[in-house]
């Protein structure tokens, strides 16, 4: 099935561009910003674990407790939409909430210990995340990062800029959210960061390596 035609998909990615300046007095309208959390939802993960939250951080009070923290983001103020994706700690094969994704897959019985058996070999072994709790931290981390790539293109492709954020205080925004009671620590911790809004001027053409300094087909 064609939902798009190319051009428009490759100009969507053209046009997508970090976005360090909004306007700040335009607002992504809800049914729209419902939309790019609905990509994030609908997003893979491994063994359909979505181990994801979305905390979108509106409150002018906190967003002004957090900016010393924040280097990454000069639009604290300005982007119409801010939010804190976090990822979940010890997304453990035998924990209790593995047993929410098995019973969101529809598995009980043998098939569930059957899957379980098959995750229990893949996080201990072959993807090795079990040696500590920041391997399987960040392995939730990986997944919380599908999702931000879904926001952000699906956000390009109906026109509202974003920029993805990495530059902050870790330990202090978690600790500023945590005191908020925003999440218990014990079981989330902050992934990643996305601002959301409207550019208020043009930004510089993209660069980036060509496709033959970084792809090699094996035939
Ligand atoms: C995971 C991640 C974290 C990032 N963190 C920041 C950040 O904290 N502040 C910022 O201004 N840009 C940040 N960026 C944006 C990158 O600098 C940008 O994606 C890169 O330079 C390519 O430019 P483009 O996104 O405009 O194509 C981040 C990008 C990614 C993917």
């Amino acid at each position: 099935m064609n939902f798009f035609n190319k051009d428009d998909v490759l100009n969507a990615f053209h046009y997508r561009a970090s976005t360090r300046s909004y306007d700040g007095d335009k607002k992504i309208p809800a049914e729209d910003f419902q939309y790019i959390l609905e990509l994030g939802r609908l997003s893979p993960s491994s063994v359909g674990s979505e181990p994801w939250r979305f905390l979108v951080l509106q409150n002018a009070d906190l967003r002004e407790k957090l900016k010393p923290y924040c280097w990454g983001i000069p639009t604290m103020e300005t982007a119409s939409h801010i939010v804190a994706i976090l990822a979940k700690k010890n997304a453990r094969y035998d924990s209790a909430y593995f047993d929410t994704v098995i019973a969101r897959r529809g598995l009980t019985g043998e098939a569930k210990e059957k899957a379980l058996a098959v995750y229990q070999k893949f996080q201990e072994q072959d993807i090795a995340i079990l040696d500590s709790e920041r391997s399987l931290f960040d392995w939730a981390s990986k997944q919380t990062y599908i999702a931000l790539a879904n926001m952000m293109t699906g956000a390009a492709l109906i026109g509202v800029d974003s920029c993805p954020i990495e530059g902050f205080d870790y330990k202090e925004v978690n600790r500023i959210l945590v005191e908020a009671d925003l999440f218990d620590p014990a079981e989330w911790g902050v992934s990643v960061m996305c601002t959301f809004g409207y550019r208020n001027k043009d930004i510089r053409p993209k660069s980036r390596q060509d496709l033959a300094d970084i792809v090699q087909f094996v035939e």
